[in-house]
Formats: structure tokens, C-alpha cells, sequence
């Protein structure tokens, strides 16, 4: 069913060259789990847009985004105070395992990964937080990361995230690894977590119209017991595991 909140902005600020944080109060608190979003709707169009939770302080979701088109930018428009219809929590969220933790966000992708380190540190789980963004600019004010990568190597490691997760694995020996970020960034760490024989979850993106998992609009193929089936990212995901993706290449 679709919860439907009537809400309140109550901060928006620019936390990087590219990214916003807005966080929303409710008339009631909602808490969300770690990998769950919410659709936001954006003055006039027809689709909701969705969005990972990045934070959830006191019933207050927060979240992390990027301006893209006609959303982001309706989003970005909003000040304090301002009324804000919000739907959600949606989806499935992270499994989270009393196991030594490998996090790794991609981009914006590092949002719900920022949220899901906040969890595990509430229950002393040992983790490290790696986060790769395109340049020292892009790294999101506030957002308490252990190694950063930069592209271009103005902060941190020089190059992208994945140039380091095997080195990472053999030092410092993850029980599981939870990621988020481009498609391609989960394909191959999916496949070292196969190689190494390390659980991997992933939390994917798929272009979304309903976001209930009634259009089947965002279907990928998955593989559960020797059979290939169909999940919706939106209901049985946004997180999957790693190796029972069937990844397109
Ligand atoms: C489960 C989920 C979680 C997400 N979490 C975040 C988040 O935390 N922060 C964030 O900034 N964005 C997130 N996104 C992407 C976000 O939904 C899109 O950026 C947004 O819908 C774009 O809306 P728009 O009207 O501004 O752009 P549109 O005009 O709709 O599109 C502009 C561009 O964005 C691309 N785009 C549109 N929808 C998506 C989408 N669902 N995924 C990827 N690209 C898209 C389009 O292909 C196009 O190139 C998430 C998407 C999903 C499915
Ligand atoms: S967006 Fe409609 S089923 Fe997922």
C-alpha cells in the first residue's frame, strides 16, 4: 500500500559541487531502514521520483541528490517550510549481518551506504566505508567516509573505488560487503564477491514509474533456485544479492 505523507522541508543546503541535502519533517515521525527510499512528488508530474534515504534522525528522513531534470530541480527550488508530498518507505532494505563489513559507495550512490554505516555503528558491527566521487568538490559535506577515491586524484586515492576493493579485500577481510553506485561499478564488485566467495548486496537503480511494483517497468532478471525469474527493483529490491543478479554487460 502507499503511504503518503504530507510533510514539511525543514533544512535544504548545498553539500557538494553537485549534490543537495533536504531533510523532511512529517506530521509523524517515519523511520526507514537502511536501502529503503522514498518517491517524492514534484509539482505537477505525473511520476514520483524516487530517492535512497541518506539519513532518518528522529523520524525525519533525509536524503542526497543530485540535480538531473524537471524533479531535482522542483526539489532543489524548495526552501524551508516549505509543503512537500512524500510517499514511502519503499522496498526492501539491507540484511544486515553481524559480520565484519566492507561498504562501498559509488557517487551518489553513497548515500544509503552513509545511512547503513549509521546502523552499523549502532550495533558496534565493524565496518569500513569506502566512497569514490569524481573530484574532491563532489564529496558531500558532513558524510563520515574511512577511504575516498577521486577520479582525478584531488583527494585521497587517485582513480575509481574499484581499483581498490581487491587490495581492500585482502587486507582487511570482509565477511560481507554491501555497495551502491553505477550498474557497472555492482557488476564487478558482485563478481570479486563471487571470486572471493564474500556475500555481496547490492542496492540497484532502475528508471522507475509506479515504484510499487505494479507497472513492472523496472524488472530485471534474477536467479533463484537454478531458474532465471523476474524481480522489480522497486518492490522485491531496490537490494539484491550480489550473485543473484543476472548482470547485463
Ligand atoms: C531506488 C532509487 C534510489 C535513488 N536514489 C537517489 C538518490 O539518493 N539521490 C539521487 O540524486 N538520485 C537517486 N535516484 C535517481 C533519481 O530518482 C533520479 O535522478 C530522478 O528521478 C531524476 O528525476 P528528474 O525529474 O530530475 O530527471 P528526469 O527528467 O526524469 O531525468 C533526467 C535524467 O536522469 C535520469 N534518470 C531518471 N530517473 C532515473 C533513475 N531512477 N535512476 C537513474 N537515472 C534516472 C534520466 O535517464 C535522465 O538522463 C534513485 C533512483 C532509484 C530508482
Ligand atoms: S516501477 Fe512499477 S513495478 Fe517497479
Amino acid at each position: 500500500m502507499k503511504k503518503i505523507y504530507k510533510a514539511k522541508v525543514n533544512k535544504i543546503e548545498k553539500v557538494s559541487s553537485s549534490s543537495y541535502f533536504i531533510e523532511i519533517e512529517c506530521e509523524n515521525p517515519v523511520f526507514v531502514e537502511a536501502g529503503q527510499f522514498i518517491s517524492i512528488y514534484c509539482n505537477g508530474l505525473t511520476l514520483r521520483r524516487p530517492f535512497s534515504v541518506y539519513s532518518n534522525n528522529d523520524g525525519k528522513i533525509g536524503i542526497l541528490f543530485k540535480e538531473r531534470g524537471k524533479g531535482t530541480k522542483y526539489i532543489k527550488s524548495l526552501k524551508v517550510g516549505d509543503d512537500i508530498d512524500i510517499a514511502g518507505p519503499f522496498g526492501n532494505s539491507f540484511d544486515i549481518k553481524n559480520k565484519k563489513a566492507l561498504l562501498i559507495g559509488a557517487g551518489i550512490g553513497a548515500a544509503p551506504i552513509s545511512y547503513l554505516k549509521t546502523k552499523l555503528d549502532n550495533e558496534n558491527i565493524e565496518n569500513c566505508f569506502i566512497a569514490g566521487f569524481l573530484n574532491k568538490d563532489e564529496i558531500p559535506k558532513g558524510m563520515e567516509i574511512d577511504k575516498i577515491c577521486t577520479d582525478d586524484g584531488s583527494f585521497g586515492e587517485k582513480g575509481s573505488v574499484l581499483n581498490y576493493i581487491g587490495v581492500i579485500i585482502n587486507e582487511y577481510k570482509p565477511e560481507v560487503i554491501y555497495a551502491c553506485g553505477p550498474h557497472i561499478v555492482l557488476k564487478i564488485i558482485s563478481e570479486l564477491g563471487e571470486k572471493y566467495g564474500i556475500e555481496t548486496q547490492v542496492a540497484m537503480e532502475k528508471v522507475m514509474a509506479c515504484g510499487i511494483g505494479v507497472c513492472r517497468g523496472c524488472v530485471i532478471d534474477i536467479k533463484k533456485d537454478g531458474k532465471i525469474i523476474n524481480a522489480t527493483v522497486c518492490k522485491d529490491g531496490p537490494v539484491f544479492k550480489g550473485n543473484e543478479v543476472v548482470w547485463e554487460s
